[in-house]
């Protein structure tokens, strides 16, 4: 709808309509990965892509789909180019490859990063000129090729949400890019295959997940609706996190921790997130650090600023991570929020500063420039950081959490 189409009411709001959106088929449960075999029957397809990354297909995750839908006798290919978190330059590469073999259907099975590659894959496989929908000038607006997503990791929830995020080797930085057919066909949430994720990777994408639920609950463009799934992540959170990272292979802790991340997932792609994510972005695009580790670090660091403008939020907060009542001293629900956030770190082997990741001191103003670019994120929060003030927020982040109450 275009903003003459608004009636004078809409547009006397600031956000005049939202969609809440989500994949039209969910599964969710332990062991319906088995469940992919008839799936795949179902939708009739000929030519099929596994889309993964090289750390799945070393522990033998990539072979299991292969085995798992060979009785379709179908032909079936992978692509499992993905080390490490994705670039825009290994994103053309799998849709060339995907386009080269006419696959009728992408399969993408892992964490966020094969999962991104192949929903973005599966919606540009049937473009000629990629460059426009890859710098953000048009929308995709349609997908001819079917897509079924499976998460290994408890995180980012991409399976159920409309954007993908890759790395621009040029400009050195992360950019997400936003479409409806990123939505895939269906989305099978088995949490048994985040059995084997290690303890670094559930701790990291697992504080991921939490970044997702709190920044979009305090988000500009949260609604009544998308905070029934923040708040309900929140809570599953405090309760399994923990036994999920110490404990892997405790499929209680598991099942809790993919509905951490599917929930938090469905609010995130409705309501958006913020500064957190802001700032962490350009840690990803210059010094390759992974996504759920720099949100991780930067999430007390920044909700101690921004977290003074939402008051009522933290008491909420401060309660379905169960640090207490506030509600008759509301203005300390931040500092146990903030408090509980530090502690998180440490209890989960994460780290702590800025230094700790090898970043340059020297490099903070560079970074803190690229950051306050990023409206879409800064705006959506609802303490607006100036450059300024994400450069102080860099500089304590830097030095770590025992400087955080100086000045
Ligand atoms: N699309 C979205 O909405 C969205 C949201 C947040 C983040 N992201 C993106 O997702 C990516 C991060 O994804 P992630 O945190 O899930 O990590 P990841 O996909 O990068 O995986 C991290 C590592 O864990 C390994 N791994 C994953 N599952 C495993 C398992 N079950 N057993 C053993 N090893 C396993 C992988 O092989 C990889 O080496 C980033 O690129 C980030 O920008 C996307």
């Amino acid at each position: 709808m275009s903003t003459q189409t608004l009636s004078k009411q809409q547009q006397s709001t600031n956000i005049p309509f939202q969609d809440f959106l989500m994949p039209g088929n969910f599964r969710f449960g332990v062991d319906t990965f088995y469940t992919l075999l008839d799936e795949v029957k179902k939708l009739k397809v000929q030519k099929i892509t596994v889309i993964s990354d090289k750390g799945l297909e070393r522990v033998g995750v990539v072979q299991r789909v292969l085995d798992l839908i060979e009785p379709l006798s179908l032909k079936c290919t992978t692509f499992t180019e993905i080390s490490g978190e994705p670039t825009f330059n290994l994103l053309k590469t799998s849709v060339e490859y995907v386009k080269k073999e006419n696959s009728e259907l992408v399969i993408g099975i892992g964490g966020g990063s094969a999962l991104d590659v192949a929903k973005a894959t599966a919606a540009l496989a049937d473009k000629d000129d990629l460059a426009p929908y890859l710098s953000g000038q048009s929308t995709i607006e349609s997908r001819t090729v079917k897509c079924i997503l499976l998460p290994t990791t408890s995180g980012t929830g991409s399976e159920v949400t409309m954007n993908a995020i890759f790395g621009d080797e040029e400009q050195e930085l992360k950019r997400g890019i936003v479409s409806r057919s990123f939505l895939p066909d269906l989305a099978i949430v088995d949490p048994a295959l985040t059995l084997s994720c290690p303890p670094k990777v559930t701790a990291a994408s697992g504080v991921d997940a939490f970044t997702h639920a709190i920044e979009s609950y305090i988000a500009v463009r949260a609604t009544p609706l998308t905070k029934i799934y923040a708040e309900r992540a929140m809570k599953l959170f405090s309760s399994n996190i923990t036994k999920s990272v110490h404990n892997g292979k405790d499929i209680n802790g598991r099942i809790g921790m993919s509905w951490v991340s599917t929930l938090a997932g469905v609010s995130l792609a409705n309501a958006g997130v913020g500064a957190v994510h802001a700032l962490a972005y350009p840690l990803g695009g210059k010094y390759h650090i992974e996504h759920g580790v720099s949100n991780a670090m930067l999430m007390p660091f920044v909700f101690e600023v921004t977290g003074k403008t939402c008051t009522e939020e933290m008491v909420d907060v401060a309660s379905y991570l169960h640090l207490g009542d506030f509600n008759n001293h509301p203005h300390k629900a931040l500092d146990a929020v903030v408090q509980y956030l530090y502690e998180l770190l440490e209890t989960l082997d994460l780290p702590t500063s800025l230094s700790e990741l090898g970043i340059k001191r020297e490099d903070l103003p560079h970074l803190a420039q690229q950051a306050s670019k990023i409206d879409r994120l800064l705006s959506n929060t609802p303490y607006r950081l100036t450059e300024q003030k994400i450069l102080q927020i860099y500089e304590k982040a830097y030095q770590g959490p025992k400087t955080r109450n100086m000045g």
